[in-house]
């Protein structure tokens, strides 16, 4: 008898645990999320991540109010203790009036991650940033840096990474095969011959010298302290994995690949009990496709594509969705939110938030929507 009131009061326990990191703003009727200043939370495609002061940063791509189309004027800032009400800090990057400027006003700043590096005490924020007037062309990634979590971010460079460099589990007959593609020998796109000569690496040759293309992103801090971009590369064909130097503000140089020619975006990846878990989307614009699962023993791969974490009604959509960061919280080892930004193209800035906690069913990760 003891035993069991212990268990129950055990689960209970837990549960009102697990509910912190659940918790999240009350929607009003029409599905916005209001921050202290009464306005729907404009900071999608980010990330959270919570300090030692307690207090959770959420960053993310500021849309421009009540315009249709992609630019931003900068990144946002909202902070909150309990993640139900959240306070609008303002941009901590802006768009740069400067036209010359990498970020000049009309630029594309999207899926921005803010981590703490602990070797030099300093914020950074890498983006996906595309050049004013290019639309999508340029797939170049951005660095900035803090010294305080609300900023002002500092812009530092932004470019393609590794140019000159092959993947870091590629062998001499590998370089030898992909530098034997050549995209002028295929008149499509699409057809199988085409999708193999992708995955033998015909685009990373392509970019082999000016470095490869960078659009959807995350970041990823594994235990040791080693930071790594996650993007999509090669046309939005294939996941690059690319190691970050100690201060987070360069490459190694060392790189992998994960599913060529898979046509992944979107990338969130978090670790449980050992195992690496990498959810994405399809490639479908701003429209909501089925989510993507692979798992991997080591952060290098290989990856492993498993089933779709989605259950129940909506999951062939991700529920409306498009994931952007699996939140985490180092005093909750274990727990963890799927974040996902609803579009809503005509009017981004207004794009409805979705936060899945996250369920293990026989060690798997599970999406779910409770009605
Ligand atoms: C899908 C990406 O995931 C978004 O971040 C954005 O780049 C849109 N495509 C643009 O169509």
């Amino acid at each position: 008898m003891k035993t069991k009131l212990f268990s129950t009061l055990v689960c209970v326990a837990c549960a009102l645990f697990s509910l912190q990191l659940a918790a999240q703003p009350t929607p009003t009727a029409d599905g916005l999320w209001l921050a202290d200043d009464g306005e729907h939370i404009n900071c999608h495609g980010g990330n959270i991540i919570r300090l030692s002061d307690g207090v959770y940063y959420w960053y993310g791509e500021h849309r421009v109010q009540n315009i249709p189309g992609t630019t931003e004027d900068g990144i946002s800032l909202y902070t909150s203790t309990d993640l139900k009400t959240w306070h609008n800090e303002g941009l901590v990057l802006k768009a740069s009036a400067d036209t010359l400027s990498d970020i000049a006003l009309g630029c594309i700043m999207e899926r921005p991650k803010v981590v703490y590096n602990e070797k030099t005490g300093k914020y950074v924020m890498l983006f996906h940033l595309e050049l004013k007037g290019k639309g999508y062309a340029a797939a170049r990634v951005a660095f900035a840096v803090a010294d305080n979590p609300k900023g002002p971010f500092t812009f530092l460079r932004s470019l393609r990474p590794n140019p000159g460099k092959w993947p870091a589990d590629f062998k001499k007959a590998d370089k030898k095969t992909a530098k034997a593609q050549n995209p002028s020998d295929y008149s499509k796109w699409w057809t199988p011959e085409w999708r193999v000569a992708i995955e033998k690496g015909m685009f990373l040759n392509r970019d082999f010298e000016g470095g490869q293309m960078s659009r959807d992103m995350t970041v990823y801090i594994d235990d040791d302290g080693t930071a790594y971009h996650i993007f999509s590369s090669e046309d939005n064909l294939t996941l690059h994995l690319a190691e970050l130097t100690d201060d987070y503000l360069d490459y190694t140089g060392r790189y992998w690949r994960i599913a060529p020619c898979g046509q992944n975006e979107a990338p969130t990846l978090f670790k449980k009990d050992g195992t690496y878990w990498l959810i994405t989307s399809g490639c479908t614009g701003w429209a909501p496709n089925e989510a993507r699962m692979f798992k991997a023993s080591k952060i290098t791969g290989p990856w492993e594509q498993v089933a779709c974490p989605s259950r129940g009604e909506g999951a062939k959509t991700t529920f409306g969705g498009q994931g952007t960061y699996v939140m985490s919280d180092p005093a909750r080892p274990g727990e963890f939110i799927f974040m996902a930004d609803i579009w809503t193209p005509k009017q981004l800035s207004h794009s409805r938030h979705l936060w899945i906690p996250i369920k293990f069913e026989n060690g798997a990760p599970v999406l779910e929507v409770q009605k």
